[in-house]
């Protein structure tokens, strides 16, 4: 038990193993309270540096990243976890994650195999994966990490998977908490934006998932037509398809590309004007930025709003940490 909590602030899984996952937002039992966590454990961040002691996390990257990988790591030692990062696309062998495959082609080891064998290693995997943008039903359906949590028989945590970033949306809604000083429900814009490569739908699908569930924000979804995003994620979202309109007295503007739900993985249009600039944030009620980056700079946002006293996105970044540890904290306790 750690020093904070008595209850946990997680669900228990039917997925999987004994112990809690964390793949969405339904994980979490009660997201102010892991907030809190991570806030406390932000200002003392060795309060628990014996809790995970014994403990090894395994952190499985099937693409590239910065913050995930490096906060999630500091995040284990701060609790006294051992961490080993495996870059499995480009050490590992080529996984086969299709059920009956005759594996006759280039994948070498089926995910059947290789996830006990982790989960004889690891008393915590965390899998980063990204949609393949080709098959929207393959990837809505989550086949790489569900394939974990059904195999490996250990506590999974999603580094980001084909649809959501939990611990992104979870440090979102960490910055928001601590910066917002107002007494009304802060006014929070999710807003499209330009880029020059299709994206996934993971960090927007995800924000509004958080965002909903939490119900502490007046929630606004802008984009163009065409970027209609998943319902299932939207449904306490209002929408509109004027970006200027959405802006008006927004406290929050979180930044972000994603490619097209419908014509999926498609870039259907990359309208320019939709990039933030100080002219548009002169809309907002001084409005706080947020992107969880890497960003384009001058695509999606422009040098003079990044690099301006309203951005929050190194702030923001920091907060991985806290997000990682509080989440961790947690799964340590219940193995
Ligand atoms: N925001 C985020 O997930 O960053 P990385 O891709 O660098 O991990």
């Amino acid at each position: 038990m750690n020093i904070f909590q008595n209850k946990s602030l997680l669900k228990s899984s039917p997925l999987g193993a004994e112990g809690y996952n964390f793949i969405s937002v339904n994980d979490v039992e009660n997201i102010d309270a892991l907030v809190d966590q991570a806030l406390r454990y932000k200002a003392n961040p060795f309060a628990d540096k014996t809790l995970g002691i014994g403990k090894r996390i395994g952190l499985l990257f099937l693409n590239p990243s910065l913050r995930t990988r490096l906060s999630t790591q500091v995040a284990a030692a701060n609790l006294g976890m051992d961490a080993i990062v495996f870059n499995v696309d480009k050490e590992g062998w080529a996984l086969e994650f299709t059920e009956g495959a005759i594996m006759n082609g280039t994948t070498v080891e089926h995910i059947k195999d290789a996830a006990p064998v982790l989960g004889q290693y690891f008393d915590v995997l965390c899998i980063r994966t990204f949609p393949s943008l080709q098959s929207r039903e393959e990837d809505y359906a989550e086949t790489v990490i569900n394939q974990f949590i059904k195999y490996a028989g250990v506590p999974i945590v999603s580094l980001e998977s084909a649809t959501l970033h939990p611990l992104q949306s979870f440090t979102d809604v960490i910055t928001i908490t601590e910066t917002y000083k107002g007494a009304a429900k802060p006014k929070v814009v999710l807003t499209w934006a330009p880029h020059v490569k299709a994206l996934p739908q993971c960090v927007a699908n995800s924000f509004a998932q958080w965002i909903g569930g939490w119900n502490e924000a007046e929630f606004v979804i802008a984009h163009p037509e065409g970027y209609e995003l998943d319902e299932r994620f939207t449904k306490n979202a209002t929408i509109i398809n004027n970006q200027d309109e959405a802006l008006k007295n927004a406290d929050y503007v979180y930044v972000k590309n994603w490619s097209s739900y419908n014509d999926y993985g498609k870039i259907i249009s990359n309208d320019t004007g939709w990039m933030l600039t100080n002219a548009k944030l002169a809309l907002t009620n001084n409005a706080k930025v947020m992107h969880c980056l890497p960003v384009r700079r001058n695509v999606e946002l422009s040098d003079e709003v990044l690099d301006g006293s309203n951005s929050l996105v190194t702030q923001q970044a920091g907060n991985r940490v806290w997000a990682a540890q509080a989440v961790l904290s947690e799964i340590i306790k219940s193995i």
